[in-house]
């Protein structure tokens, strides 16, 4: 199958009412669409991206006039939001009504009802008789799409077209919002924030993002929008690292130092880091890089959507660090720059005669005056435990090894099986420098 990229609704429209899937433009990102009454056609939706049909899909209509007849009732709340907001990236969760098939909203009585405010997606709604069930037009658990391009990436040849709108503005995905025994929650933070929806409606809304206060251990974790390379979020100062695509909220370092510097805002603006975020990992996908080192962004307003979207991305990771050759200073060093929160001991004998800072005694009482955490497991089969323990307090562990050499330590095997339950698993060398365990790391969301 050729797919088409072009401006022309009414080919866009004549496909759609053939029962086939278009990816269109809307102002957060591309969606992959189809004739939302239609389940043959919704079902294409759910086989392109390989998502699970417990995963609803979001209905796009041309205006609020049209929502009527999908839903059992608009409460006025709804009513005040649409005239507010739409057109514009604000989906509401509504009861539905049969007329919305069940493969639509995976068999729940809500339908997630939004009206994009892309001119072209607009004049496309306003040609057909019918909404369209998209979803981000990515396949499941992937980065977003924010360009025709990066649809094109993912569905050459599987989609017949490709609505091209040019690059998304907003560039991240609409805010959710419903209703829950009385009470106005927030499903997912995005587009449009949860002061501005208090203010206008003039009442506190809550928030629940399923999985999200969740430990961030592996299997738990919630697949979602998660590039192909491990990416470690949450940095204060991310190391630059030269086999690492690094991402800076604002630009404090001069790009020169690093062939893979992307600077999120460079104005500083956080509606311009939310409108390059996707297109920004999308870049950091196609560095010959091996990994994503992503500093922790503003959590207010519109960066609480960004922060959402990469605490999903990113992969618990460990690094391993040997202590015998390094003195006292430089191994504290090591573990601030690599922003190291917690040391989990694996040494069977917690004592060096070489280094007798290394004394468990005495390194714990080192390691609390720096805020670091110590553990001590020296059994095999309890390291898994022990160390998901400590992630839920800090996003970064380091495993000490008795030998200078982490790779080089008889516990090594451990690495792999830690890489093989999702972790990114990182050896810090006698000369500082990091390495990924294993390139091919195997996501923790099993894709
Ligand atoms: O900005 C956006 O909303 C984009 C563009 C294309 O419109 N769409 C989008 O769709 O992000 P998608 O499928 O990637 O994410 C939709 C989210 C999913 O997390 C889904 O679980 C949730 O909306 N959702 C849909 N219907 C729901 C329902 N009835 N109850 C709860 N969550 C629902
Ligand atoms: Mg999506």
């Amino acid at each position: 199958m050729e797919t088409i990229v072009s401006t022309d609704t009414r080919r866009a429209a004549a496909l759609l009412q053939a029962g086939e899937v278009v990816a269109i433009p809307t102002e957060t990102v591309y969606g992959l669409a189809a004739n939302a009454l239609d389940p043959g056609a919704v079902e294409k939706i759910f086989r392109l991206k390989g998502r699970p049909h417990s995963d609803p899909l979001i209905v796009h209509v041309a205006n609020a006039e049209r929502v009527s007849p999908l839903v059992a009732e608009v409460p006025l709340w709804a009513e005040k939001l649409m005239s507010l907001f739409w057109p514009g990236p604000l989906t509401i969760l509504l009861p539905k009504s049969p007329q919305v098939p069940a493969i639509v909203t995976a068999g729940l009585n809500t339908v997630a009802m939004r009206c994009p405010k892309h001119p072209l997606t607009q004049a496309l709604l306003e040609l057909l008789p019918f909404p369209l069930a998209a979803p981000s037009a990515n396949p499941f658990g992937r980065v977003s799409p924010t360009t025709p391009a990066h649809v094109l990436e993912y569905f050459d040849g599987q989609i017949p077209f490709i609505l091209d709108g040019g690059p998304c503005d907003t560039g991240i995905e609409s805010t959710i919002i419903g209703e829950e025994n009385g009470r106005l929650v927030i499903y997912r933070p995005g587009a449009i924030t949860k002061e501005t929806l208090e203010e206008v409606l003039d009442t506190k809304i809550g928030y629940r993002l399923h999985a999200k206060d969740q430990p961030q251990t592996p299997g738990q974790f919630p697949k979602h929008y998660a590039p192909k390379k491990p990416l470690l979020y949450g940095w204060q100062d991310p190391p630059l690292e030269r086999s690492a695509s690094i991402v800076l909220f604002e630009s404090e370092i001069d790009p020169t130092d690093h062939p893979y510097v992307h600077t999120l805002a460079p104005s500083g603006s956080i509606e311009e880091a939310a409108s390059r975020f996707y297109q920004v990992l999308h870049a950091c996908e196609k560095d010959p890089t091996e990994y994503i080192l992503f500093q922790e962004v503003p959590q207010e307003g519109l960066g609480l959507a960004i922060h959402d979207r990469l605490r999903r991305a990113h992969h618990p990771s460990v690094f391993t660090i040997g202590h015998s050759n390094h003195p006292w200073e430089l191994f504290l060093d090591l573990l601030r720059y690599y922003e190291i929160g917690a040391i989990l001991d694996l040494r069977r004998k917690p004592a060096s005669a070489i280094a007798p800072h290394f004394n468990q005694g005495i390194l714990q009482k080192a390691l609390s005056a720096e805020g670091i955490v110590y553990d001590w497991q020296p059994m095999p089969n309890r390291v898994l435990f022990s160390l998901e323990k400590l992630m839920n307090r800090v996003p970064r562990v380091a495993l000490l090894c008795a030998e200078a050499d982490p790779t080089k330590c008889h516990r090594y095997k451990e690495s792999d099986e830690l890489t093989e339950k999702g972790f990114a698993v990182f050896h810090i060398y006698p000369d500082y420098s990091l390495r990924l365990h294993k390139a091919e790391l195997s996501l923790p969301f099993g894709e």
